[in-house]
């Protein structure tokens, strides 16, 4: 099982666009795939579900908000796996490959979890303690090595565009972080942001861990997740990025983090849609982007073919 979460801190760069397509793209390939919506937006859900499947069977006890909420706080704990649902319409497409998809469904009233580690401080010291910050940090890694889980080739997570603790929680479980990025100025600066924050975040992390190993040398070290990036709602002109475009592209190549060779191309009628059926771009015949997003598949199963740098 290999865990990747789809983040960026810049919102509307196509994160959950490129979640649900790689996802059912995998799937059609006869891969295992898992789903994981961490936005309160829910916009991935939403592209699988319509808005009363979400009412009806989901909303008041199968999205992760219930599991984030009961966090350590004495309630009854409900198991991640309990919480894993199989939307119909896209799995009806891809039947008979052997892959299927499944969705851990988000909830519009997942709050900013923040406030469990405010809620932990230590008003002597000021501090959370490290095995607070630990178990609240680990809570999706562990919750990931329950055994149904195992049964997964892949989990995608996709983040929302903040770096709160639901989304630190995320990348402490994964070893990959694939990063949807637009070539354009505020995007690109956005990688540099993230790459800090996410050593800030590995550092903060083993220091903790230092601390609870005195007592247990059970959860090995955090190493950083390997990253790459994506470059999405690229715009040609003659078979090349327009303009400007191709700057951003190269600077960002310049910053020594992987990017992929294939980038999607901007087309908003395709993806725009494609939601509202329950049924992302990939699976739809008769347009180029398809056949882009299916290379895009190929590059990712060999990206997460390699081992993460440490
Ligand atoms: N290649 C593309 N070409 C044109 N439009 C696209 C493309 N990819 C995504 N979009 C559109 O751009 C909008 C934002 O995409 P998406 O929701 O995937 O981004 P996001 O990064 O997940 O956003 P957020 O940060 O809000 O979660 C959506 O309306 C989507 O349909
Ligand atoms: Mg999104």
């Amino acid at each position: 099982m290999k865990v990747v979460s789809v983040i960026n801190y810049k919102g509307g760069v196509g994160k959950t666009t490129l979640t649900a397509n790689i996802g059912a793209g995998l799937a059609a390939m006869g891969k295992k795939v898992l789903l994981i919506d961490l936005d309160p937006q829910a916009s991935l859900t939403f592209s699988f579900f319509t808005q009363d499947e979400w009412l009806d069977d989901l909303s008041a006890k199968r999205t992760i908000k219930q599991w984030y909420d009961t966090a350590g706080d004495g309630r009854a704990a409900i198991k991640l796996a309990e919480l894993i649902t199989t939307p119909p319409r896209v799995n009806s497409l891809v039947a008979g490959t052997g892959g299927w998809l499944d969705l851990i469904a988000s909830h519009l009233d997942l709050i900013n979890t923040e406030a469990i580690l405010t809620s932990a401080v230590d008003p002597k010291t000021g501090q959370v303690p490290a095995s607070r910050y630990m178990q609240v940090h680990r809570r999706l890694a562990d919750g990931l090595t329950d055994k149904a889980f195992a049964e997964y080739d892949v989990v995608l997570v996709d983040c929302a565009p903040n770096f709160n603790l639901v989304t630190k929680s995320a990348i402490v479980a994964s070893e990959h972080l694939l990063i949807p990025t637009k070539p354009d100025h505020l995007s690109t600066r956005g990688i540099d942001f993230l790459g800090w924050k996410v050593h800030e975040l590995v550092q903060e992390y083993n220091v903790h861990l230092d601390e609870t190993r005195r007592r247990s040398k059970a959860v090995p070290r955090l190493a950083r997740p390997n990253p790459a990036v994506v470059f999405t709602m690229v715009q040609y002109y003659n078979g090349d990025p327009l303009g400007t475009l191709g700057t951003y592209i190269s600077r960002v190549r310049a910053l020594g983090v992987p990017t992929f060779n294939t980038m999607i191309r901007d087309r908003k009628a395709v993806f725009a849609a494609a939601p509202e059926y329950g049924v992302p771009a990939i699976l739809a015949a008769n347009h180029d982007t398809s056949a882009e997003l299916r290379q895009l598949v190929d590059e990712f199963l060999t990206w997460t073919g390699r081992t993460p740098e440490s």
